[in-house]
């Protein structure tokens, strides 16, 4: 009897354990469910604050098996690796000219979204399209939204988070270390980090770094403060190819990041340094890409939102004096030599719409570096084609072209250096014939210099940050061409630049 009821009761436990136990399983496996099918970005309601900090959806998604996009690590990591190699980056992401604000955890440029229940990180239009001026060392600077970001040197932050992420110091004890006390990670991204979460991220960014080596090993001259190689990476990333398969003469591609205001009347322009496509929508789209969006991660409400402003966003007003009257006779010398590519009466009222600007000189005419327009190739365009399998956003407007584009010069004085590969320091040294221009100079500052138009090029070091030497004798730096204005007497060229300033 006593031994029945023993069985009995036996019986009833194991069911009871077996129930509990599914149970379990069956809420852990929601629990999982539900983290991994969140995705949500975290918002702002103003746009400038969603231009600076908002997701475009550039963060690494897809699947928990095979992430691919941004290269970035997820947040909690990326927040830890100024702390974990210090000794590889003593100043901070700051050192690397990225804008950071009080207030904000992240960098101007960098958004947040938790997608597959983790915390992520990506890059937005604001990283390459923003950065700050003042009027000396001891000034504050002001930011500047949609101007070209001069002082980043995204390649070495990229290599900087590449090295680190492979570092043996980045371990999950590393990073729990460096957590805050309050709001930290969710429950799930802490048992991701116990489920060895960064033995995967080096594994994935090993790959990454294999597929873009050629780029950051010094077999490509340095991109340097203020530019990006815009389509070798995209090669590499987006369509896998192999670079180091690629001719020598496609490989360096360095382009200096461009303005983002007054859209609107740049639609129809062939744009893109040179002049690729003329759709204001497929650049925008385009240029998401080279954040490192996905066609399967692309947030276009995000987009959409960006693109409504930046159609009309102004350029920013020269902040220092203007002499007026020799602006005024600046005016004329321009009309005489420059508007026939440059002026637009969509952008200036009151002048005469030249007649070749959208439109694309001849490289043999403009007579620039040509490496950038070598870069983009006809095997290349067909390839984007076939990018968005949706056709809603497929492209159609890119083209083989065969030359830079003549451009407005809407907010030029913000634009410094100059030529698509920033190889002219200021506004004046550009009407000087390329004998007489900086053979060398410092990129990456952001104190303004107001006599010739441009940022100051002659200091290597400011309060902790080392510019970028650029030295045009290396290949894809090569500032000749644009001789338009060169032979002006001097008297002459002063009161152009100081027309240029009141654009
Ligand atoms: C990684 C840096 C980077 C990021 C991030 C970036 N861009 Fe750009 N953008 C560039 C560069 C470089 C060019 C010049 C491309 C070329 O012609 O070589 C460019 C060109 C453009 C142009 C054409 C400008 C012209 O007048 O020719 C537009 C429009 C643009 N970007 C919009 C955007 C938008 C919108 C975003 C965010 C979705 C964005 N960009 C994000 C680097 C970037
Ligand atoms: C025949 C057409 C043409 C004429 C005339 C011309 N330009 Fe240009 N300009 C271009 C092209 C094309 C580029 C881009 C070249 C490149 O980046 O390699 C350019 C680039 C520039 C830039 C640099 C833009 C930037 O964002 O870096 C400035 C500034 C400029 N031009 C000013 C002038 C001035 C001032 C004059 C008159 C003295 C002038 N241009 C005459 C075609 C022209």
């Amino acid at each position: 009897m006593a031994g029945s009821s023993f069985w009995t009761t036996c019986r009833s436990v194991v069911r009871w354990a077996l129930w509990a136990a599914l149970v379990v399983f069956v809420a852990g496996a929601m629990w999982v469910a539900v983290s991994i099918s969140v995705d949500r970005p975290v918002t702002y309601s103003d746009i400038v604050e969603h231009f600076k900090y908002g997701s475009i959806g550039s963060e690494p998604g897809v699947s928990l098996l095979a992430p691919v996009g941004g290269a970035l690590p997820p947040y909690w990591v990326f927040q830890a690796l100024p702390s974990v190699c210090r000794d590889k980056l003593p100043g901070g992401y700051a050192s690397l000219g990225f804008v950071m604000e009080p207030g904000h955890d992240l960098p101007v440029g960098v958004g947040r979204r938790r997608r597959l229940g983790i915390d992520q990180v990506g890059f937005n239009c604001a990283l390459c399209h923003t950065n700050t001026v003042r009027a000396s060392p001891t000034a504050a600077p002001t930011i500047v939204l949609g101007m070209p970001a001069n002082t980043l040197d995204l390649q070495k932050a990229v290599q900087f988070v590449i090295d680190c992420t492979l570092d043996n110091r980045l371990t999950a004890d590393a990073v729990r270390g460096r957590l805050p006390k309050a709001g930290g990670p969710s429950l799930f991204e802490r048992a991701l980090l116990r489920a060895g979460l960064i033995d995967r991220l080096k594994l994935q960014t090993l790959a990454l770094r294999n597929r873009i080596a050629p780029l950051l090993d010094g077999r490509v001259p340095d991109w340097g403060r203020g530019r990006v190689d815009t389509f070798n990476p995209y090669k590499a990333v987006q369509f896998n190819w192999d670079l180091a398969a690629l001719p020598a003469s496609e490989r360096i591609g360095a382009a200096d990041f461009p303005s983002l205001w007054n859209q609107q009347p740049r639609e129809g322009m062939h744009l893109h340094w040179d002049g690729d496509n003329t759709s204001v929508d497929e650049r925008n789209l385009s240029a998401a890409l080279g954040a490192g969006v996905t066609p399967v991660t692309v947030d276009h409400a995000s987009l959409q939102r960006i693109r409504d402003w930046i159609w009309t966003l102004p350029p920013p007003k020269y902040p220092f004096a203007i002499d007026q009257t020799l602006a005024a006779r600046g005016a004329s010398i321009y009309a005489q030599y420059c508007i026939d590519c440059h002026a637009d009466a969509r952008f200036r009222e009151g002048v005469k719409t030249g007649a070749r600007v959208g439109l694309i000189t001849p490289i043999d005419e403009i007579g620039t570096d040509r490496h950038r327009l070598d870069s983009y190739t006809a095997v290349f365009a067909d390839n984007q084609y076939g990018l968005y399998p949706d056709s809603t956003y497929r492209f159609s407007h890119f083209r083989k072209t065969d030359g830079y584009a003549n451009q407005p010069l809407d907010g030029i004085w913000a634009r410094a250096p100059y030529l698509h590969n920033g190889s002219v320091p200021t506004l004046r040294a550009l009407l000087d014939a390329p004998a007489d221009r900086p053979s060398a100079f410092y990129r990456g500052n952001d104190v303004y210099d107001q006599a010739d138009g441009g940022f100051v090029w002659t200091m290597p070091t400011l309060d902790g940050r080392t510019f970028f030497r650029y030295d045009t004798s290396i290949e894809g730096n090569g500032n000749g061409g644009h001789l338009y204005g060169t032979s002006l007497p001097p008297d002459d060229k002063r009161a152009l630049v100081e027309y240029l300033k009141t654009f």
